[in-house]
């Protein structure tokens, strides 16, 4: 049996209490659904800057009753000490102790974080520290986080190995590193348990194909289902390890439960593979066909993107050893999973 497959029999064995922050995000909104889907019991923290509450509409329109009333929400924003403290406990400001922390509230985007380095810093350096603080003041069992591929920055070694790393491109890939390093010192001053996930390009269902900072599949997807011109930066030789969500829900829910001697660690999350921009659109245009979208649109080339590294592959042997990684999904099985979910997205709009 595959790691995975034990960990989730044990946890609904025995249920745990978890807090997800960004719950109302994409990443956030995918782990609440897998956790409910467990029986576990969930608080989630967000201020709702770039989630939706559609999200959590989604999540509670496929899981039971009974599972959702075992999710508690608090709207509140990270770099509020206080809103950290009240999440960390089940209902909230009740004495029923969070075992676990995903931490995933943050600005993603690197375009965003050039143009506005300042909100990025204080959500993602700010209130990633107030959580620390918080789940270590209250003793949770591990903490798990988001980190991010781009804190291989400059580095152009193939594929990522997390031991070597480069200087950061953008004041984001700042934020992610400051992360890891914070985290590292929680551990060795607090003995506080840490777990750093480097994802690489997630995608999947509800995550946002709206807005100046849309990630390129959604945004492409969306563009495609209406055949719009899609937008190209550079000449689509750029290449990413892109890794459908429900990996990335494996790894966190692998992380939280690893044993000590996996823990305070970073690890990549990805597929161990390398899509090109060009190969993506064939990819999306072909899921599409499949769910019976045959969109007309066409690739239009322009600039290289500042901050954008060119190529971008993990290795994902330390995940797999340690922490029992085994992504389920490739890039086309995921591809297909989001295509007929976009179409749905946007003809229930
Ligand atoms: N999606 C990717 O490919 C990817 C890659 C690398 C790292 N990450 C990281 O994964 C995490 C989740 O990303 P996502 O793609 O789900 O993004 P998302 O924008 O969909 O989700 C982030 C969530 O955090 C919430 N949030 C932001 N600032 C907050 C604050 N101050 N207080 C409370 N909540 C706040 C937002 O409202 C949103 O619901 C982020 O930390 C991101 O940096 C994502």
């Amino acid at each position: 049996m595959i790691r995975f497959e034990e960990v989730k029999a044990e946890i609904q064995q025995s249920p745990k209490v978890w807090l997800v922050t960004g719950v109302a995000g994409f990443i956030g909104s995918n782990l609440l659904e897998t956790l409910l889907q467990l029986d576990q019991r969930v608080v989630g923290l967000d201020n709702f800057v770039t989630g939706h509450q559609h999200n959590l509409d989604e999540v509670q329109s496929v899981v039971s009753p009974e599972q959702w009333s075992r999710f508690v929400l608090v709207k509140g924003d990270i770099r509020n000490i206080d809103d950290c403290r009240t999440a960390m406990t089940f209902p909230a400001a009740t004495d029923i102790p969070v075992d676990y922390v995903l931490h995933q509230a943050a600005l993603g985007s690197v375009p965003r974080s050039i143009n506005d380095p300042v909100t990025t810093n204080s959500t993602n350096i700010d209130g990633f520290l107030n959580m620390l603080v918080a789940a270590k003041d209250a003793k949770v069992k591990s903490f798990t986080y988001a980190a991010s591929s781009s804190t291989y920055g400059d580095h152009p070694g193939l594929p990522k190995v997390e031991g070597v790393i480069g200087k950061p491109l953008s004041p984001y890939a700042v934020t992610k590193y400051v992360n890891e390093l914070y985290a590292e010192v929680f551990s060795s001053t607090y003995g506080f348990n840490t777990i750093g996930l480097r994802y690489f390009n997630v995608f999947g269902k509800r995550q946002d194909p709206n807005g100046a900072y849309a990630a390129v599949i959604p945004k492409w997807t969306a563009a495609m289902i209406n055949n719009e011109e899609v937008f190209v930066n550079g000449d689509g030789e750029t290449s990413r390890d892109f890794c459908f969500v429900e990996n990335a829900v494996q790894a966190n829910i692998l992380a939280a439960c690893a044993s000590p001697e996996a823990k305070n660690n970073v690890y990549n999350v990805a597929v161990g593979d390398r899509t090109t921009l060009n190969q993506v659109f064939f990819c999306i245009k072909d899921a599409l066909a499949r769910v019976d979208v045959k969109s007309t649109s066409e690739m239009v080339y322009r600039d290289f993107r500042a901050g954008d590294v060119r190529h971008s592959q993990a290795n994902i042997d330390k995940a797999k050893s340690l922490l029992g990684y085994k992504p389920l999904f490739t890039v086309g099985e995921g591809m297909l999973k989001a295509a007929s979910w976009y179409v749905s997205f946007f003809a229930g709009s």
